[in-house]
């Protein structure tokens, strides 16, 4: 039952996409398990390249099956626009499979994400407002639409008439703009989707776990990033679902077991979007040329992200939720161009020093890193060498910076990339599926 999962290591954007790009070519099955379109990346298929926010990777790779597992919620409108994006390059929809347990993301809920953070004021989240917090809110609720539902024409009138009023009087209390329909303009509009995606709607769990059975290779494709978790991140600056690994197996229906490798995808510095405590970000010059050199600009907002030094602290949090059984370290070319280069091993916390993240955020505000500095391998740019010769071609300094941070983990980095393209990725590892 060969599988892998893909978990960003710090608040997303690690460079997942790239990674899972790599090894998505060589699975069968691609799964998403949390989150919805307000995740995106960028893949590049020869002249093709497409930005996805809810299709998984695996969709624009010919003979592969695609999986929306139950853990996501699905905006089908923007879902449609996907599809059309990608159908129009040639590639097929015969994989995509939508689970049936999957919520539905509705009109209202994007409504209530823009004025739900407007209320918050000065304590706004940043979210991406797509609706991602207000429809898991009715999951837990229990009141929300979920696809299997757009198969029963009954169950979709019954939860379009006991949904749409309770709503509307939300808006008009948050003084948020109105819905603009009534209960049957809203069941159209879901059967709508109902005849465009129908057909793709099934239990995801019986086929995922069938396919483990059978031998598949099965990719697990985590959105975010595990501080971005809704249990474990920096709550409550996270997103609604669980970002961790532990959200494969309620988020995809797969019993803790029979999940195999987990791979951290962990940039070599660090970044978030949106609000909520960083504590080695950067100010001023150095914060902006980090910025502009990575690139570090949002596929889904794109706003500019907050940037800073790699944080060990949070990367053994990611990694002792997660269960790492190996690193991509992505985005190392970023650094390129420095003498040296501060890590964070610990946190100053009240005068008391700590290895491990802390839940309360006041405490998070209040931490002063701890920096070992590093040695910068500055001005080194030779990747050519290192497509040639691999690892042993990387500059010492390069080499050290990441010895350093497989020593602190105790997890072996066995993908390093050092570019944006393809083949400026080493794999030490080679066959992942064995
Ligand atoms: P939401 O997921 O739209 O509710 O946003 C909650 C927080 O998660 C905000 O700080 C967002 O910026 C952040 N967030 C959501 N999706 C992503 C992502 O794909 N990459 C990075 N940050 C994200």
């Amino acid at each position: 039952m060969p599988n892998l999962a893909i978990i960003g290591a710090q608040w997303g954007d690690e460079g997942k996409g790239k990674i899972t790009d790599y090894l998505d070519e060589s699975a069968d099955i691609v799964v998403r398990f949390q989150g919805g379109n307000n995740a995106g990346h960028t893949i590049v298929v020869g002249d093709n390249i497409f930005k996805l926010h809810g299709l998984p990777s695996g969709i624009v790779r010919k003979g592969k099956l695609a999986v929306i597992g139950n853990g996501t919620v699905v905006n089908m409108d923007e879902l449609l626009e996907e599809i059309n994006q990608v159908t129009e390059a040639g590639c097929s929809l015969e994989g995509l499979r939508i689970s049936d347990r999957a919520h539905l993301v509705i009109n209202y809920h994007k409504k209530l994400d823009g004025s739900e953070e407007g209320y918050r004021g000065q304590k706004s989240i940043g979210t991406t407002k797509k609706g991602i917090g207000p429809a898991y809110q009715d999951k837990i609720k229990r009141v929300g639409i979920r696809a299997g539902d757009l198969l029963e024409d009954d169950v979709l009138r019954e939860k379009t008439n006991s949904n749409l009023p309770y709503k509307k009087n939300l808006i008009a209390m948050l003084k948020a703009e109105p819905c603009g329909c009534d209960e049957d303009m809203m069941f159209n509009k879901l059967k709508g989707w109902q005849e465009k995606v129908g057909k793709y709607i099934c239990d995801t769990s019986v086929m995922i776990n069938e396919a483990l059975d059978n031998g598949m290779k099965v990719l697990f494709e985590g959105a975010q990033g595990a501080m971005l978790d809704i249990d474990h991140g920096t709550y409550p600056y996270v997103t609604s679902s669980s970002t961790c690994s532990g959200g494969i197996c309620t988020g995809a229906g797969v019993a803790p077991n029979r999940i195999e490798k987990v791979i951290g995808c962990l940039k070599a510095y660090t970044t978030r979007v949106g609000e909520g405590p960083l504590v080695t970000e950067l100010s001023g010059n150095e914060a902006d040329a980090l910025q502009k050199k990575g690139g570090e600009f949002g596929v889904t907002t794109g706003r500019g992200r907050r940037c800073g030094w790699l944080d060990l602290v949070v990367a053994e949090h990611a990694s002792r939720l997660c269960g790492f059984s190996s690193l991509a370290i992505t985005k190392l070319d970023v650094l390129n161009d420095y003498e040296e280069i501060p890590v964070c091993t610990a946190y100053m916390i009240d005068d008391k020093e700590t290895k491990y993240f802390p839940a309360s955020i006041s405490k998070i505000k209040r931490a002063k890193p701890v920096y070992k500095v590093m040695k910068g391998w500055n001005g080194w740019n030779d990747t050519y060498s290192v497509v040639r010769e691999g690892y042993d071609a990387l500059p010492d300094e390069m080499k050290r910076y990441i010895e350093f941070i497989e020593q602190y983990l105790n997890i072996p980095a066995d993908i390093i990339s050092i570019g944006p393209d393809r083949k400026d990725t080493i794999d030490r590892k080679g066959d992942w599926w064995n």
